[in-house]
């Protein structure tokens, strides 16, 4: 260690970096720090010291501190240094606006090297880092190190602090759940812990801590919360992580407008205190039906409109028979899209479409009498679809004829992108939306069986209870989505709390008593002693923070997070184990 300090002690910073101003010139200061930029300007040098609140300006003069001066020319980025020094204001017209500090510097008195630093694999960025991400999940901790990940971080403690402070303030107690567990019902894959003591027996990490709040509600642990990690094991996207963060909450007797009440008002108050915009309670609330039919998805984006039409009715009786024989016609209409949008756009807009199984992609350039679909077309269909899209000349209408399904999926997701391409999307605005009344089941006909749309100790809706085995598709559940800007950012569900309503929902889902035993045998067993009727909902914090401060992708709010496919590049996890640990385990690995 080098050093030329005798007053610089560890235990004794006297601010932090970013923090220097005008008002404090003539005070001897202490800071500690990394080398952002070393600069000599003939004599005099310039560091650039910076730490997690931001950097400022250190100046080595010779004249004023020859041995610092001199051991500064040893300086390299990413050195860890701490120098003790008197804050000055900066010449006239050298202050930097762009620095919050960047009206003063610090004259080094003093400079200790705590340690050296090789070239870094990547330049440290004053903003988004723009090297490949792959080199940054590899060195997390320089990709971490930089402004722009700091302020992800510093963002996501906030949340927490805000998140804890107001589920206190509202009475809710903060009540841990185990890791190590059984299968829980969410619907993905587990990760499974292998057991030493009990050879060939699996733990499971929890996708959510679903059953142990709802026996925290029979345990009489009204208002639980948590901040709880949970671990799926599915396909991975841009908002998806293996290991993922909720807040979830549950609460006993409560209504259903009193649990989105609570959560509607906190994420308004994150969104005004991380984000600093103001969204206006109460938010809208749309069922399930609804929203599928206007925007083709049960998690509309509503900041712009380009809403689906139903023309089923209008073409029944065409001689185009795409039209006339398909289950469902919809359309989206494009005001002014024949200007907007070529030809070759076109062929664009259908090959995306036929990614989610359209068969085509019909296309009425409004006031045009050519075109595909126009001459399939008599004069008084034409006049009757404009009439139901409400379009005008230079309009462009796309059509998707398929069964239900396909044309929801299709014309949701082109609204989507036509709303992305064409510009639609008003930025820095936050769009809050409840989805209300989901369907109970949805039914894979590829596997002949129902599965639960949210989870299984869903409650059906007391109307549809008694036609729930009649008509298992028709029956909505006491289950809610909360929506931001276009993104799932939460769920949840009045509960079953009768033994006999959960055992008929498990039938329906194609479980044997043995099997519903032996998953969920000691929740059902609870039952039976006194649970009261309970609900309660999960966010999931990453996607807020990724949508709160503007990011591309839920890792860019994530300290250690995995790749696409599911790996830690940096601790090169998962990673084979020695031959003894499997033995222990009890487990043989086929070649
Ligand atoms: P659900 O499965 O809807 O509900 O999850 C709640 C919220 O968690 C977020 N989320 C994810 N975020 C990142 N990566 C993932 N892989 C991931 N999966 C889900 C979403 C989602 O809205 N136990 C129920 C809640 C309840 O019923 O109270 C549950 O987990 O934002
Ligand atoms: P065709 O009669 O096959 O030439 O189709 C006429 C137009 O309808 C073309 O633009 C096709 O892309 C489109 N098309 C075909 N099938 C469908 C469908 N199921 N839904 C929407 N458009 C379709």
């Amino acid at each position: 260690m080098k050093a030329v300090s005798p007053s610089i002690r560890l235990g004794e910073r006297s601010q932090y970096c970013g923090t220097p101003t005008l008002d404090q010139v003539g005070q001897r200061v202490t800071l500690f720090g990394w080398v952002d930029s070393r600069r000599d300007h003939g004599g005099v040098i310039f560091v650039d010291l910076r730490d997690r609140t931001g950097l400022v300006q250190v100046v080595f003069q010779p004249e004023l501190a020859p041995d610092a001066h001199e051991m500064a020319d040893r300086l390299r980025n990413e050195y860890v240094v701490g120098i003790a020094g008197v804050i000055r204001p900066r010449a006239d017209g050298m202050a930097n606006p762009r620095l919050a500090t960047g009206e003063v510097e610090v004259y080094a008195e003093e400079l200790i090297i705590y340690n050296a630093a090789k070239p870094l694999p990547f330049q440290m960025a004053d903003g988004k880092p723009q090297v490949d991400e792959t080199a940054r999940l590899r060195y997390r901790y320089l990709d971490l190190r930089q402004p722009w990940m700091q302020e992800a971080m510093i963002a996501r403690s906030r949340m927490n602090r805000v998140i804890r402070n107001t589920m206190a303030e509202q009475g809710f107690l903060e009540i841990e759940t185990p890791i190590l567990t059984k299968s829980t019902p969410e619907g993905a894959r587990d990760y499974l812990v292998p057991s030493r003591v009990h050879a060939g027996e699996f733990f499971a990490l929890p996708q959510s801590p679903q059953i142990f709040k709802q026996l925290l509600m029979v345990a009489g642990y009204d208002r639980y919360f948590q901040i709880a990690r949970c671990f799926r094991d599915e396909d991975l996207r841009a908002d998806r992580q293996p290991e993922f963060t909720q807040l979830d909450v549950e609460m006993s007797f409560p209504s259903q407008d009193q649990i989105l009440e609570i959560h509607e008002n906190l994420v308004i108050q994150l969104i005004a205190e991380i984000a600093g915009s103001k969204v206006e309670s109460p938010i809208p609330r749309m069922t399930y039906d609804e929203a599928m039919r206007r925007y083709g998805s049960d998690k509309p984006d509503t900041r712009f409109g380009l809403e689906l039409v139903d023309l089923g009715d209008v073409l029944a009786g065409s001689s185009f028979k795409v039209f006339s024989e398909a289950a469902t016609v919809k359309a989206l209409n494009i005001p002014e899209g024949s200007g907007k949008i070529s030809r070759s756009q076109i062929d664009a807009l259908t090959e995306f479409v036929r990614g989610f199984g359209a068969r085509g992609l019909a296309y009425l350039k409004v006031g045009e009498a050519s075109g595909p679909v126009a001459k399939n077309l008599s004069e008084g269909e034409i006049a009757a679809i404009v009439a139901r899209m409400g379009a005008k000349p230079g309009d462009l209408i796309f059509f998707a004829a398929d069964q239900e399904k396909t044309v929801y999926d299709v014309l949701g997701r082109l609204r989507l992108k036509l709303g992305e391409d064409l510009g639609l999307i008003p930025e820095g605005r936050f769009d809050l939306l409840w989805v209300t009344d989901f369907p109970m089941f949805e039914y894979d006909a590829e596997e002949g069986r129902y599965y639960a749309m949210h989870h299984p100790f869903t409650s059906p809706r007391d109307e549809d209870l008694a036609s729930l085995e009649q008509d298992p598709l028709a029956a909505r559940a006491k289950a809610y989505d909360l929506v931001l800007n276009g993104s799932e950012i939460g769920g949840g569900s009045l509960r079953i709390y009768r033994r006999d309503v959960q055992e008929q929902v498990f039938r329906l889902l194609g479980m044997s008593e043995e099997e519903w035993n032996q998953k969920f045998g000691f929740m059902l067993a609870a039952f039976d002693f006194g649970t009261p009727p309970h609900g309660g909902l999960a966010l999931g914090l990453d996607r807020i923070l990724t949508l709160l401060i503007g990011r591309d992708s839920i890792r860019d709010v994530i300290a250690f997070p995995k790749t696409q496919s599911a790996k830690d590049l940096m601790a090169e996890a998962p990673s084979p184990v020695d031959g003894k640990q499997l033995r222990e385990l009890h487990i043989q690995l086929r070649s």
